[in-house]
């Protein structure tokens, strides 16, 4: 017997949109562009997500900035637009423009820890005081017909786990789902995140899903959480950074109870490859070549000859740079060591 969900239990509705199943790919600032997101969403993702927007910086911006503030492609398909502030009616103004540029749901970060935002009162910090950050979402969900979800972490630091409680509240005023990040804002990105904790957030709502992120890397893992009901979906961050099969892998694994036969070398490059030419094409050569040299140094990880390889990244120039570098690559071939994925010790949320 196949031990996979069922079909239909792969499915995930928050408020009242279908989503093909509870893969998601996590808010990353940075990284979740348009051109990742569409490699996201072919590969299998159940919904994708813009880096973080300040509310403020959407309202404020002239019509013809809007799409440098807001990458949203009107029909790209299940993507939700995060946004940070913590003033009601900024993000309330804010989240009518996401919806008005094509967002299907839209998504609060309360879980930043970066100084420049906290300071504002925004992100983890706004999280620290469930009652402004229901006002905050209260006015949300009144101001836009799609459905309005927030990604928390666990608490400030490990003696204030909030969690729970701020979930229940945000529930209780119309909140469609929240993503709960296992770790604390004190924690930034280092420790494993605590999926006990998370569980402990879908025991306290009542009914709406919760996701959980931090660590997602191991596709059984995920299907073993999701039967069990600790979570209804995941959220996967740092572990497709460099690893667009991890993606594919946790997808097969939820439809077909197997993860399919582990990608080799060549798999993972090409993939890799694929992203860095939507990278041009959409941001063109210059600007386009720049940002996808830090994928290209993730790729290359685990590779022979990587640190001779890294040299050559800082110049990456043009489009044909890239192909001359993928075609090292994947000469070089997989090193004795083999892949390791990347890590980070700062980021956004
Ligand atoms: C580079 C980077 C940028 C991030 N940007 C955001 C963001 O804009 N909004 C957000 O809610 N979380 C952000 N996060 C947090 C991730 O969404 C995720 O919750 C976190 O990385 C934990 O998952 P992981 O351990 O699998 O990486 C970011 C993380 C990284 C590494």
């Amino acid at each position: 017997m196949n031990s996979s969900l069922a079909p239909a239990s792969l499915r995930l509705r928050i408020g009242d949109v279908e989503l093909a199943n509870p893969i998601f790919i996590a808010p990353m600032a940075g990284i979740t562009d348009r051109p990742f997101r569409s490699l996201a969403r072919e590969l299998g993702a159940g919904l994708t997500c813009t880096e973080m927007t300040a509310a403020a910086a959407l309202v404020r911006a002239p019509e013809e900035a809007l799409d440098r503030v807001l990458d949203l492609d009107p029909n790209e398909g299940p993507v939700a637009a995060q946004l940070v502030g913590s003033d009601p009616a900024m993000m309330a103004a804010a989240a009518q423009i996401c919806v008005a540029r094509g967002a299907d749901l839209v998504d609060v970060n309360l879980g930043c820890p970066v100084p420049k935002v906290v300071r504002l009162g925004s992100g983890a910090a706004l999280a620290r005081e469930i009652d402004r950050t229901v006002r905050v979402l209260e006015a949300m969900v009144q101001a836009v017909p799609v459905p309005v979800t927030a990604k928390m972490r666990l608490g400030w630091d490990h003696s204030s786990i909030n969690a729970p409680e701020l979930a229940r509240a945000l529930e209780a005023v119309g909140v469609a789902a929240v993503t709960v990040h296992g770790r604390t804002r004190c924690q930034k990105y280092t420790g494993w995140a605590d999926w006990d904790e998370i569980a402990r957030v879908k025991d306290a709502v009542r009914g709406i899903p919760v996701l959980g992120s931090g660590d997602v890397r191991d596709p059984v893992l995920v299907e073993r959480r999701i039967r069990a009901g600790a979570v209804d979906g995941v959220v996967l961050a740092r572990g497709i950074l460099g690893d667009w099969n991890l993606l594919d892998q946790t997808v097969r694994q939820l439809r077909d109870g197997d993860p399919g036969p582990d990608p080799r070398f060549s798999d993972r490059l090409l993939l890799a490859k694929d992203h860095w030419d939507r990278m041009v094409e959409f941001h063109g050569q210059r600007y386009g070549v720049r940002l996808a040299r830090k994928f290209v140094v993730w790729a290359i990880k685990g590779c022979s000859g990587a640190a001779r390889l890294r040299a050559r990244v800082a110049t990456l120039e043009r489009a044909a740079d890239l192909d001359e570098i993928y075609a090292e690559i994947l000469a070089a071939g997989e090193g004795p060591t083999g892949w390791h994925r990347p890590s980070f010790t700062s980021g956004e949320g």
